[in-house]
């Protein structure tokens, strides 16, 4: 049987950093209420405004194929989840290819909001698992602070900008992504979207006065969802998988807010060493959350290390992923071009 592997990630995240301190000079916000309510402490940002999704998307995919002497011509399929393409079309991950070189790839957008990495890398797998494809790029990446209204404080204070990306490929030894469960309730739309812009409101003067260009939350209602969505789907997967808080090395949870994450890993029994957890220095970073995580993570993970990704976002979408995790860090090959920093660890 063949699965799909990860079998190298990559990162971008913007040097500039925006504090809650700096927060609380633009909006009736204070940190201490920022880090009780959500956890963050700064996020990034992308100021840069020749720059957008496509180029965050694309360092992240040179520093994972730098480090797995993966060349860009090799790569068959390129999925890029986002909701801040770089323009309404054509798809950001086409950009992506041009700015790698991936001639060979043919590559498509995936907009699932914050479950976009999960439903990506689901996506990629089922590529994979086909026999078809055998390198795939699953990114998640976002400028969200180009959709964001830095006067909502309902808004602002949790989202920032980054990119993650991940390399699959056939594994045929039983590692690899080896189950996953999603969910959509488009009836929850109302409660996270952005309204304008789209076929049913295009831009106007009318829709620029009304601010219908940024995202708009009802936090509660959304704060709900994804303490149930996503503690439920990760409990799931447990029981569809026989698996118990011991077997689990990892909880590899979206980062919208450090309580619904903590919900999470109470409903599975597990303690607070096993989540992954850096929404404090990246805040929201919608697609590209869990594969940031994976990269920060990644000098401690080991091949056999059973991980369950989870996942709620607009839509509503929802998600959870139970992953045999397929190599020792670092990685074996190091970059040819010497800038990718190879990870160190302890024998
Ligand atoms: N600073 C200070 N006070 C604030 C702020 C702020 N930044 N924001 C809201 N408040 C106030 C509210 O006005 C309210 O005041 P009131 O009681 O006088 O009306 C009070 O704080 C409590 O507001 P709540 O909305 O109930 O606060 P809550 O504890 O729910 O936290 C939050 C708000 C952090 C937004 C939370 O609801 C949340 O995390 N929601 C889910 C976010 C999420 O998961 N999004 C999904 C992914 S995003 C995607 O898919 C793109």
């Amino acid at each position: 049987m063949i699965r799909a592997a990860i079998t190298a990630v990559g990162h971008y995240l913007p040097e500039d950093r925006l504090t809650n301190e700096d927060l609380e000079r633009l909006v009736d916000t204070n940190d201490e209420w920022i880090r009780t309510r959500t956890g963050v402490r700064e996020r990034r940002i992308l100021w840069d405004k020749d720059k957008a999704t496509s180029y965050m998307a694309s360092e992240a995919c040179k520093e994972a194929l730098a480090k797995r002497g993966v060349e860009p011509e090799e790569i068959d399929v390129i999925i890029l989840a986002t909701i801040t393409p770089d323009m309404h079309f054509p798809a950001a991950a086409c950009l992506v290819q041009d700015q790698l070189g991936a001639t060979k790839a043919w590559a498509f957008d995936l907009m699932a909001a914050c479950s976009g990495f999960l439903f990506g890398l689901c996506t990629g797998a089922s590529f994979i698992e086909s026999g078809r494809y055998e390198k795939v790029l699953v990114i998640g990446a976002e400028k969200m602070s180009t959709i964001i209204d830095y006067t909502d404080r309902n808004t602002c204070v949790l989202f920032g900008d980054g990119a993650g990306a991940a390399l699959l490929e056939p594994d045929t030894e039983g590692y690899g992504l080896i189950d996953s469960v999603n969910y959509t309730d488009g009836s929850g739309w109302k409660a996270l979207c952005i309204r304008g812009g789209g076929s049913l409101y295009p831009p106007t003067y009318e829709t620029v006065e009304q601010e219908m260009h940024y995202v708009r939350q009802e936090g509660r209602t959304v704060f709900k969802a994804a303490v149930a969505g996503m503690a439920n789907v990760a409990a799931e997967i447990m029981e569809r998988n026989t698996l118990t808080s011991d077997d689990i090395r990892y909880l590899v949870p979206h980062q919208a807010n450090q309580r619904i994450i903590e919900a999470t890993a109470r409903r599975m029994g597990i303690t607070k060493d096993k989540v992954m957890l850096n929404v404090s220095r990246y805040g929201n970073t919608t697609g590209a959350t869990i594969p940031l995580c994976l990269y920060d993570w990644q000098p401690e993970l080991r091949r056999g290390d059973n991980l369950v990704l989870a996942a709620f976002g607009g839509g509503f979408t929802w998600g959870a992923a139970y992953i045999k995790w397929a190599y020792d860090a670092p990685q074996l090959v190091p970059a040819s071009d010497g800038q990718a920093e190879i990870v160190k660890r302890e024998t």
